[in-house]
């Protein structure tokens, strides 16, 4: 990956459509599983249609700079068809300013720091384009730092918390989506307008499982060369687990409001 600084010129002045649909995340939050229910309901329940392509083809990541044979984020949105599913994991400050001038609607999944910090540690472990995490004793504290790609996961959580305040900002717990998937999957159509009957709702819960998307190549990042994400390492849909209860996580998160 390159640094995304390289490119930060044209990622400042990314131009968003009033449609788009900003789905924002800290890395290892539950960013795919969400895509997949989004692009789920935006096919009106359909799973199949979401086959179509990979996750990434799908929802373009706004800020990548991937080697190739990996186009860029940009590069890709500006050739996707409205209305667009853009993923990003910028903290809400960096935010291109042209989301907010178009008044766009953004889908935020925050997970609790422990197993998001589990998860990045074996994520980085396969993941080539980030150097090795070292031991997790290491990592952690690097972690807690916030010297990791993306910055502070507390700076992130609640920059995107207070955002709610000033954009259309539904804000989603991974523990939550574990908890209740089919109201939180409710939850999301109910955001995006979309009235869709309960069969739909029990395709996509079905669809948007953790062992339907391990098995789906179009969901599992499979499709990605080894020498980028080596699954051998450790898969990218690894446990799926929770262990923090997300009303903890909300409790805390109000502190700070
Ligand atoms: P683990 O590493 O804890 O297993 P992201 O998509 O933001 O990179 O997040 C990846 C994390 O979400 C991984 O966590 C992955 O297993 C989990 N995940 C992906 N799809 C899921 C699903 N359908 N249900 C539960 N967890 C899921």
């Amino acid at each position: 990956m390159q640094p995304i600084a390289t490119s930060w010129e044209k990622i400042e002045k990314f131009q968003a459509r009033p449609d788009d649909l900003l789905i924002a995340t800290y890395p290892k939050a539950g960013t795919t599983w969400m895509q997949e229910i989004i692009d789920s309901i935006m096919n009106d329940g359909e799973v199949e249609q979401t086959r179509r392509a990979p996750t990434h083809v799908r929802s373009p990541f706004l800020e990548i700079c991937s080697p190739p044979p990996v186009p860029s984020g940009i590069d890709m949105l500006e050739k996707t068809p409205s209305p667009r599913l853009v993923k990003t994991h910028l903290p809400y400050d960096l935010v291109p300013q042209s989301f907010w001038q178009q008044k766009c609607k953004v889908i935020y999944v925050a997970r609790n720091a422990k197993d998001n910090a589990v998860s990045y540690y074996f994520f980085d472990k396969m993941n080539k384009t980030q150097p090795d995490p070292g031991t997790w004793d290491e990592y952690v504290l690097r972690f807690l730092k916030g010297d990791v790609a993306w910055g502070s996961w507390f700076d992130h959580v609640l920059g995107w918390w207070n955002a709610r305040d000033k954009h259309d900002v539904l804000y989603v717990f991974y523990e939550d989506m574990k908890e209740d998937p089919k109201r939180e999957i409710r939850k999301v159509m109910r955001f995006l307008g979309k009235n869709l009957p309960e069969d739909a709702v029990e395709k996509i819960y079905q669809h948007t499982s953790f062992s339907a998307m391990k098995e789906n190549p179009m969901a599992n990042y499979s499709s990605f060369p080894s020498n980028l994400l080596d699954q051998t390492l450790s898969p990218f849909m690894r446990k799926g687990a929770h262990l923090v209860q997300s009303g903890a996580i909300r409790q805390k998160a109000l502190q700070f409001t």
